[in-house]
């Protein structure tokens, strides 16, 4: 009987939110949290007990002898079904991430069983398997920012990811400065229909200006509609923003990382309008804290995180980011 165990880590993204479904550039980080599937391979289903609530999923890898699937079972048959001839598993999953936090608990988990099933296509393959799956569970269509940072990570380093062209690039984070993540305690769902609302609307503005990786100011200007022009206006400075702070980064300029992180939450919260009461106090609050370079939401919105900069020991209570290794199957 062969046994296995597979890691994926859940990410908190630097800057670049809601740019990636239109092919934008965003600079997320692997976390050294993560999820971890371990089972022994072998017949006709997938089960899996998490420790989370002691709860048991049990989801034949033939999809006509399913019944109607709740709960964290959906993601289970739809990561069986994107990875196309998975294997049997018998076990358990474990998790350090927080649900529901908007630091992709549902990313890492998609990815660490697509591994755990025998998905051994290259990383960029894993991450689509990864997305197409959290399309089919959950019906968000989210891009691909999770799963590929899930799958990329590198110890020590941030990823420039281009969405459009789907590269990454390490980028190494330099010493003077922590990476904090603040959970105020909302839970996030993506689930609403506010994801693919504001989806939607960038579609609507690249129908009548391009795509929005390329607009300039100009172009977006030029959007009749106040709404679309909001929207489209965070997306194109949010871009020019990541850029900006993968510069930053490379120079070590913690104060510059730390004003675009400012300038992307008040974007997201004013043009993009994804922030909410809570999560504005939290970075107002932290960016009123000495030694705090800056903060902004992290993901999606509507709840979850924010994720800071500050001098090493600024904010005792906050959790440290180890920039960490992506998915793996382990020894
Ligand atoms: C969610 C989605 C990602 C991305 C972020 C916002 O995490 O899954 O694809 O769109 O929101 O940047």
């Amino acid at each position: 009987m062969t046994t296995l165990r597979a890691f994926a880590p859940g990410r908190v993204n630097l800057i670049g939110d809601h740019t990636d479904h239109t092919g934008g550039w965003c600079l997320p980080v692997a976390l050294h949290w993560g999820t971890t599937v371990e089972g022994t391979v072998g017949g006709d289903r997938v089960r899996l007990t998490s420790d989370l609530d002691g709860s048991t999923v049990d989801v034949p890898l033939d999809a006509t002898t399913r019944g109607p699937l709740q709960g964290w079972a959906r993601y289970v048959a739809a990561v069986v079904d994107a990875v196309g001839s998975p294997r049997g598993l018998v076990g358990r999953i474990t998790t350090s991430l927080p649900v529901g936090a908007g630091l992709s608990s549902s990313a890492a988990l998609e990815i660490a069983l697509a591994l755990a099933l025998g998905f051994d296509g290259p990383p960029l393959a894993l991450a689509r398997v990864g997305q197409k799956a959290e399309h089919a569970a959950v019906g968000v269509p989210c891009g691909i920012m999770d799963q590929l940072a899930s799958v990329s990570g590198i110890p020590g380093h941030a990823l420039l990811i281009d969405c459009g062209r789907l590269e990454v690039t390490p980028v190494a984070i330099p010493d003077g400065a922590e990476l904090c993540i603040v959970d105020p305690g909302q839970p996030r769902s993506l689930a609403g229909s506010a994801y693919a609302d504001r989806r939607a609307a960038c579609a609507a503005a690249e129908q009548q200006i391009g795509p929005l990786r390329e607009a300039g100011p100009e172009a977006v200007a030029a959007l009749e509609d106040p709404l679309l022009r909001r929207r489209a206006r965070h997306v194109v400075t949010e871009n020019r923003r990541v850029l900006a702070t993968a510069e930053a980064l490379g120079r070590g300029d913690w104060a510059a990382v730390g004003d675009a992180m400012v300038a992307s939450h008040e974007s997201l919260r004013d043009d993009f309008e994804v922030s909410t009461p809570l999560l504005d106090a939290t970075v107002r609050q932290l960016c009123a804290t000495p030694g705090v370079y800056g903060a902004r939401l992290t993901g999606a919105g509507f709840g979850g995180c924010v994720v800071a900069v500050c001098e090493p020991g600024a904010l005792p209570s906050a959790g440290t980011v180890v920039p960490s290794q992506g998915a793996r199957l382990l020894p």
